[in-house]
């Protein structure tokens, strides 16, 4: 296991995964879980920096995460699934780092300032919110570096990691420094076809959600307006239904049939809406059976046991950034100077 290379990703636990997610980012994990030794983080402190007056919300969608990461096949012997807030070696991390980034800098970080703006913060910005990148950039460095799959957007976030891992490196430490990974996997419209898939859209579908909710769901999507009749011709681009018979349909052949014919007039949108329904069917039941045969306590033991080693692991980097920046553990004090 410990060749591998390393991969580190994680979610903030605001809400169960959705269809977006699945093939925005889970089913590359699925794959990348072979390649690499892969540490998959729920961010519980991360999602608090702006929902601290909800911690429910917080609480309840950790088991709900890992039921959903376990239930699309991410193999705990191969994964490392780790709580956040249950590393405290984390937390010291992101202290000391906090001393390498300006306030410029973090607020000049694009996906800040936008979540600013959508949050309507302004100057009222949580200081933990503003300082979440640092908290993610030690999340990383304490686990070891690797690989991090992003999208574009979260580049300059890896940029401002690797700033602080070579701050550190000129100070003595030796730690990792990450490397983006880039995958061109796509962002899944929502149901309404207004923008990306998310759950404070209200647009979306959840990975472990019921046949009746897939069918009305489906049944609701957005397709072309001016497609009244079935004998109009009908336009694909934009047609959530296609978009999504495009990641979900394996018979590529018959989907491209189904868009001339649509495009030409005589399919109408229920027919394409019914097939789309047995192919999402198909591929969320298991889905579906296997979060439901995961045990609270199971899917809880599975994180603890990840989250201790990941204790073992950040401690030893705390350790050489805490020498690095001239700060001595209180063991090490001791010994100096005896007992205090
Ligand atoms: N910011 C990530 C998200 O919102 C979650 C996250 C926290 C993360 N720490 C990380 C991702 C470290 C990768 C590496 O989804």
């Amino acid at each position: 296991m410990s060749v591998l290379p390393l991969a580190i990703t994680g979610d903030r636990p605001t809400g169960p995964l959705h269809l977006g997610h699945y093939v925005g980012s889970l089913l590359n994990r699925v794959n990348l879980q072979h390649t690499h030794h892969l540490t998959v983080l729920i961010a519980d402190f991360q999602a608090l920096t702006d929902n601290m007056g909800n911690p429910e919300k917080v609480r309840s969608n950790i088991v709900e995460l890992m039921k959903d990461y376990l239930a699309v096949g991410l193999d705990p012997s191969k994964v490392r699934f780790v709580l956040q807030s249950a590393v405290p070696e984390l937390f010291s991390l992101t202290c000391y780092m906090q001393n390498m980034v300006s306030v410029g800098q973090l607020e000049r970080n694009p996906t800040i300032r936008s979540e600013l703006v959508s949050r309507g913060f302004e100057r009222s910005v949580p200081a933990g919110f503003l300082c979440y990148p640092i908290s993610q950039a030690a999340d990383i460095i304490g686990l070891g570096g690797g690989v991090v799959p992003v999208g574009e957007d979260q580049l300059p976030m890896i940029e401002l990691c690797n700033d602080v891992a070579r701050r550190l490196n000129g100070l003595g430490a030796h730690v990792s420094e990450c490397k983006a990974l880039l995958s061109p996997t796509p962002r899944l419209s929502g149901v309404d076809g207004k923008g990306k898939m998310s759950k404070s859209a209200g647009n979306s579908i959840a990975l472990g959600c019921s046949a009746e909710q897939l069918q009305q769901a489906i049944k609701m999507a957005y397709t072309d307006p001016n497609h009244l009749k079935v004998s109009d011709p009908g336009t694909i681009e934009g047609n959530v239904v296609f978009e999504y018979l495009d990641a979900f349909d394996p018979n590529r052949e018959e989907v491209a049939a189904l868009k001339t014919h649509y495009q030409q007039g005589g399919l109408g949108d229920m027919t394409v809406k019914k097939r789309l329904i047995t192919i999402m069917e198909e591929r969320l039941s298991p889905i579906r059976n296997a979060r439901m045969s995961i045990s609270d306590s199971d899917a809880l033991d599975i994180l603890h046991q990840g989250t201790q080693q990941a204790r073992v692991l950040s401690s030893e980097v705390l350790e050489q950034v805490l020498s690095a920046v001239g700060v001595a553990r209180l063991s090490a004090v001791k010994k100096t100077y005896g007992n205090m």
